[in-house]
């Protein structure tokens, strides 16, 4: 009896009004009714599942039986004899579906699922008529806050930046795309004491300063330096910033006003970079947080967190050597006090319930002790993975072709903006060489090149796994072979063209054509696509884009062995792979948006 009703749900489940989404789900799903009926005195047992290796028994794999048998057997049970037992059980247990074709039990108790080609046709078809966005994963949070890119006023904005601005975006559209509420936040470093000696050289410099305007300070970078030098050698001068320091925290409106106009320059230079790679990002930056700060660490104070040592208030965390230091002995607040406060902001003012922070590893402690501190104060659960929760994104470094870190030229300071031309001009340099200014219009090509460059260098980026460090090289990133961009983003022009070429109307197509998936090279294909959901929300939840642009690759091969296999245009199932090629280059579309990319449509 209890058999039938769960029949019953699954096939409410995969029905046909109902959006695929996460296939892995949907199998696990039914695997979890099986478990109940195979083990009903075993609370909930947490189907083990997982994609299959192409080529082997099937397309996902349960992995339950082992595990299952040593814990009953554990507690004296001989109800099964081995593992393939409680395999075979759990495969007959399998309430029917019209997702699953067939089952078979390999090894210590594998139960291999094989998917229906009807239905894998059938979900695939219901996307391209209902739109990719029917595939977007279901999360349980409802609104995130990704604190990335962040420069620091005044200074260089380097490499470390542009892979927390392009790692951070990804994540945000991942997010985003899975119906989060994302608040983009960057956190700019526009509250340091070096802004003490910054407004001290600025008066020196323009003694009447409401008359300067931002072209007469020029770059910031070498004004930095300069009143460094000046802190750095003359200590009547440094004493004159420390002082600064305390009347610009203090609001006077001077200090105030020269400090809003050091922003402001940076903010140019920032925006110059977000500009170009179409990154949006809501400023709110550590000075946003200062009027909170002192109520925060009287809280913590109050709980008894907070201790003085040498002259400093600091929070002493167990697994830690080093204290992590609130308020520092001179009575002024640092980088923790306003990390501690805007995670404090954060949660209860913004009511969000994962914080993502993305940052190169270095910070790692920094970020480990703040998260500790938090917990303690009881503003996070202890258990990991719990919601509210946060996460450091470390990321290594970006290195030049000696092994050293990336500097471009000789100076020492890389200027992003330069670093993203470059890019955008050397892709342009190649459409130049291939004469397609010969029937493209100049907007084309520049866009083309456009998408290209700034494509290159961020799938570069994405495509490693984030901890480790990576070498920037534009020859590497701008060839059109392996797994770069220009690559991709070609086969995607590729498929484009192959529909335009069939002369047939592909919406029209979508309405009233089949979808089926008879040769072996359309089911990998077909199954691929299918897989998108699982694999977006997997490189989401762990916070890992490498796994999408791997997804995205291996789509991009499956699909040139489809097409070298299968005649597309003129043969008899022309309208079912013309829709096949379609759901790729929408799957496609959908991976380089979450990847910030670009798309071309024609090469
Ligand atoms: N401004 C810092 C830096 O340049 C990054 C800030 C990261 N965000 C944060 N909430 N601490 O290294």
């Amino acid at each position: 009896l209890a058999f039938s009703a769960r029949t019953e749900s699954i096939s409410t489940m995969a029905n046909d009004e109902e959006n695929v989404g996460n296939v892995k789900r949907l199998i696990a799903k039914v695997f979890e009714l099986s478990l109940q009926a195979t083990v009903p005195d075993e609370a909930d047992v947490e189907p083990i599942v997982a994609a299959s290796t192409v080529g082997r028994f099937g397309d996902y794999q349960c992995n339950n039986a082992m595990g299952l048998f040593s814990k009953l057997k554990g507690k004296g049970s001989g109800q099964f004899k081995g593992p393939p037992a409680v395999g075979q059980a759990i495969m007959k247990n399998l309430p029917q579906t019209e997702m699953i074709e067939s089952c078979s039990v390999a090894g210590p108790g594998f139960v291999n699922v094989v998917l229906s080609n009807k239905w894998m046709s059938k979900s695939i078809q219901k996307m391209l008529r209902d739109g990719i966005d029917t595939w977007a994963p279901k999360l349980s949070i409802k609104r995130a806050v990704v604190d990335f890119s962040s420069p620091n006023i005044a200074k260089e904005m380097h490499v470390g930046h542009l892979r927390s601005t392009i790692i951070g975006d990804t994540i945000a559209r991942m997010l985003e795309f899975s119906h989060v509420d994302v608040l983009r936040r960057n956190h700019v470093g526009d509250w340091g004491t070096q802004f003490g000696m910054l407004i001290e050289h600025l008066f020196e410099k323009f003694p009447n300063i409401e008359a300067v305007n931002e072209t007469a300070i020029g770059d910031l970078q070498a004004f930095y330096k300069a009143s460094k030098q000046r802190f750095d050698d003359d200590s009547e001068f440094k004493e004159r910033a420390q002082k600064a320091v305390v009347r610009l925290q203090g609001g006077e409106k001077r200090y105030r006003d020269a400090w809003a106009q050091i922003c402001a320059i940076s903010r140019r230079e920032f925006d110059s970079v977000y500009g170009r790679l179409k990154v949006e990002l809501e400023e709110k930056g550590e000075s946003f947080y200062n009027p909170f700060i002192p109520s925060v660490i009287e809280g913590l104070t109050n709980q008894g967190l907070v201790e003085e040592s040498e002259g400093a208030r600091v929070i002493f965390l167990e697994g830690f050597n080093i204290p992590l230091i609130v308020v520092k002995s001179d009575g002024g607040y640092n980088y923790a006090s306003t990390d501690l406060t805007a995670l404090w902001y954060r949660l209860n003012e913004e009511k969000v319930e994962w914080i993502i922070y993305v940052t190169d590893v270095g910070q790692q402690q920094h970020f480990e002790m703040v998260f500790k501190a938090a917990k303690i104060a009881g503003w996070l659960p202890t258990e990991a993975n719990k919601y509210p929760r946060t996460s450091h994104v470390g990321f290594g470094l970006v290195l030049g072709e000696d092994g050293k870190r990336f500097r471009t030229r000789s100076t020492e300071v890389v200027r992003l903006v330069d670093l993203l031309d470059e890019a955008k001009s050397r892709s342009k340099a190649v459409l130049e060489e291939r004469e397609k200014d010969k029937d493209w219009t100049k907007e084309e090509i520049d866009q083309t090149a456009e998408a290209v460059g700034y494509g290159a260098v961020k799938y570069a980026d994405l495509k490693n796994n984030r901890l480790t460090n990576y070498t920037f090289n534009f020859d590497q990133m701008l060839n059109d072979k392996g797994n770069t961009a220009v690559y991709l983003l070609y086969a995607h022009a590729r498929i484009c063209s192959i529909i335009r070429k069939s002369g047939k109307d592909v919406e029209e197509l979508k309405k009233t054509g089949i979808l089926s998936l008879e040769h072996q090279d359309e089911r990998v294909l077909g199954l691929h696509l299918l897989r998108f959901s699982e694999i977006v929300e997997e490189a989401c939840t762990n916070l890992l884009p490498n796994i999408l642009c791997e997804y995205l690759y291996n789509l991009s091969e499956n699909f040139s062995k489809f097409y070298s296999n299968c005649q597309v245009i003129g043969s008899a199932e022309e309208t079912s792979r013309l829709l096949l090629c379609e759901a790729t280059a929408m799957v496609m579309r959908k991976c380089f948006f979450l990847l910030g990319i670009t798309p071309v449509y024609k090469i």
